[in-house]
């Protein structure tokens, strides 16, 4: 029999609620020992409502005391590195909320602590764990695509800053705007549908043009009355691989346009594929004939092709397989988002290399 994991929620906010606890509480052999907020009653309120029994204000003393396996990070990202880092140090596994750091410099600190520990770190990035992405990025391993030479991957809101003036909008705690927020979601799931190929350049602009709008928040977002905005509101660019490929992006968390549009578009030498508003569409050629598949994917309501919890913890109690968003893909991104962000404050092309990705 697998031995029961002990688990504890760093950051009881609304990523915590919506999808850490509920992921958790579903995974056999998980039992939620512990959640921790530095505002407690957010925590009390959470551990009531999921029926946990411990509450915790600081994190160092909930890790010390409760001989945790594994524990979600879930709070702003400036918070990410140190509470990675402690919990790696202390032998606990980590699931750490994307974006993985607020840079690059951050992210090669976890990876080698990850690396030192023994113990495991994955990214919450759920966006490769929808069935439509599994089923795409098995079609596409399958060469179905050929060589994927062009790509689109963008995320675009009409009224969607997530709260004005609170930590997602203050660079010193998010790292960044609608970049690192969405881009690191649909960029990074483009990416690695291309294989993480090796980059090569990239030209980035960012924009801040509803920095002193109260009416464009996402819905459900409340703002902060005085609080910083000091991060863009758009991104857009093109980043050019070593493979001869290319990607170009556009994220918005306000823009003037009729809906919104969270994309993927992959253009292949055999086919191609697009991932719009969470609906896939393949695109191919048989016997000289242009063909079009939709996979029927929500005919089967309960069918789940992936799950980021259990197969986390599917990873780290047999560790057979391979980890689908492992610390080394938050650096990868890392490096992208930081090369975005000299080009779009330099105004001019960034030229630069990730050392340990696969082409
Ligand atoms: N994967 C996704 O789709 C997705 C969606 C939303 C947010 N996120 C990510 O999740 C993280 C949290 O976002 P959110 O929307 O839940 O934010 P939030 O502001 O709702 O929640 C963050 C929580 O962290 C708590 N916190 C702050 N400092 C702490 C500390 N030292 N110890 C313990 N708790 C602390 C805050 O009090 C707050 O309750 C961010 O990194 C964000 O990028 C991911």
């Amino acid at each position: 029999m697998n031995k029961t994991l002990r688990y504890a929620l760093i950051g009881a906010g609304g990523n915590a609620e919506k999808k850490h606890i509920q992921g958790y509480k579903n995974v056999l052999n998980v039992e939620v020992v512990a959640i921790c907020d530095v505002v407690r009653e957010k925590a009390a309120q959470m551990a009531e409502r999921h029926g946990v029994e411990k509450v915790y204000t600081d994190y160092k003393e909930m890790i010390q005391t409760e001989q945790l396996d594994l524990v979600s990070i879930v709070t702003p990202n400036y918070l990410h590195a140190e509470i990675a880092i402690y919990a790696l140090q202390y032998g606990v596994h980590v699931h750490c909320e994307k974006p993985l750091s607020m840079n690059a410099e951050e992210a090669r600190s976890i990876l080698r602590a990850t690396e030192q520990s023994g113990s495991q770190l994955m990214i919450g990035l759920n966006n490769r764990f929808t069935n439509e992405a599994v089923l795409l990025k098995r079609w596409i391993d399958e060469d179905n695509l050929g060589h994927i030479y062009s790509a689109k991957a963008g995320w675009v809101r009409r009224s969607g800053i997530p709260g004005r003036g609170t930590w997602f909008t203050n660079r010193s705690l998010a790292g960044g705007g609608v970049m690192i927020d969405l881009g690191a979601h649909y960029l990074d799931l483009a990416l690695y549908l291309m294989g993480k190929p090796e980059p090569s350049f990239i030209v980035g602009s960012t924009h801040q043009n509803f920095v002193h709008t109260t009416s464009r928040n996402r819905n459900g977002y409340k703002g902060v009355e005085g609080g910083i905005f000091n991060v863009e509101d758009s991104a857009s660019g093109y980043l050019s691989l070593v493979n001869g490929a290319s990607v170009a992006f556009d994220f918005s968390w306000a823009s003037n346009i009729e809906q919104d549009r969270y994309y993927v578009e992959l253009l292949g030498t055999k086919g191609g594929a697009t991932l719009v508003n969470g609906e896939l569409k393949l695109f191919g050629e048989y016997g000289g004939v242009c063909m079009d598949i939709t996979p029927k994917l929500k005919l089967n309501p309960n069918l789940k092709l992936a799950n980021e919890f259990q197969h986390f913890v599917d990873y780290i109690t047999h560790n057979g397989q391979k980890l689908i968003a492992p610390a080394e893909d938050g650096l990868y991104l890392a490096e992208i988002i930081d090369a975005f962000y000299q080009s779009a404050n330099e105004q001019s092309p960034v030229s630069f290399r990730h050392s340990m990705c696969v082409i």
